[in-house]
């Protein structure tokens, strides 16, 4: 009898295990995000180039190239895989979407890690804290102190970004525009078509540096720590994630990242690219 139960239990143990090794296994199995990439030799990043001083173009020897602190941790992770990185830029509002269509691995595009995409996306861990902060015309400085100067007014955001939120939220008086190009939206900004402009601060700081009519207002936006910046990957590809979050791990203890976002801001700000 007592061999008996033994006996049986210990069958049960070995179809349990066995269980277990077939649910591992087979997620396992199904994670190809890192043999992947490595097989085609290339990580395709996305993201939309019009974003400095995470993502911009610039000419590099006389060759539109797209250049920035998002542009550096691609490159770190593309090195750490033994991989070529290749850029696709598009509009923000397809960024996460080309993770999902396949016609990306990584998105590196100054994005906000919200519980709401995060349902949707793998994100890594975050690798820059931001602030939104209302771009306006120098000569509307004493004008529009608070989010009520605002009121009836319209307020430019970058279509599919936080922004978007962030000004329909707390510009609750406002018309909040979305679109697509952010040069657009300054240009806007400049021929007084909008009135301001939320945007997250060293992104506005380089078109204020860039415009002499332009500068940042005093009006307080609240922030919230899930606005930080994260590389994001579709969803469950969770073997790539951690290859990028040790790359994100080390750029951020070296001090690496804020020297990134440092040189590709002066760079921005530089004469030739004004
Ligand atoms: N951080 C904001 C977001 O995730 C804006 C990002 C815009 N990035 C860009 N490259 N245009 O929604």
């Amino acid at each position: 009898m007592t061999m008996k139960v033994s006996k049986m239990f210990g069958g049960l143990a070995l179809v349990a295990s066995a269980f277990l090794l077939t649910a591992c296994g087979s997620n396992n199995q199904k994670d190809t995000s890192v043999s992947d990439v490595k097989d085609k030799g290339t990580l395709v990043v996305a993201m939309n180039p019009e974003f400095a001083p995470f993502e911009f173009k610039t000419l590099v020897d006389g060759k539109d190239t797209i250049v920035g602190a998002d542009v550096e941790i691609a490159k770190a992770i593309g090195e750490e895989l033994g991989v070529k990185v290749k850029f696709s830029s598009m509009s923000f509002n397809n960024v996460l979407a080309s993770l999902q269509s396949g016609k990306a691995d990584v998105a590196i595009s100054g994005i906000s890690a919200t519980p709401e995409r995060k349902k949707a996306y793998n994100f890594s861990e975050p690798y820059y804290e931001s602030e939104n902060v209302v771009l306006i015309k120098k000569t509307d400085l004493d004008k529009y102190t608070k989010t009520s100067s605002l009121d009836g007014l319209s307020v430019g955001t970058q279509k599919g970004s936080i922004q978007e939120t962030v000004a329909s939220e707390q510009l609750k008086g406002s018309k909040v525009v979305a679109l697509t190009q952010n040069g657009e939206m300054i240009n806007e900004l400049k021929n007084g078509q909008i009135q301001a402009v939320v945007l997250e601060k060293p992104i506005a700081e380089g078109y204020a540096a860039n415009n002499d009519d332009l500068t940042i207002s005093n009006i307080k936006l609240k922030n919230d720590d899930a606005d930080a910046y994260a590389v994001a990957l579709p969803k469950g590809d969770d073997k790539l994630t951690k290859e990028v979050n040790k790359v994100i791990k080390e750029l951020k203890n070296s001090g690496k990242i804020d020297q990134f976002v440092q040189d590709a801001y002066n760079l921005s700000t530089s004469e030739s690219n004004n």
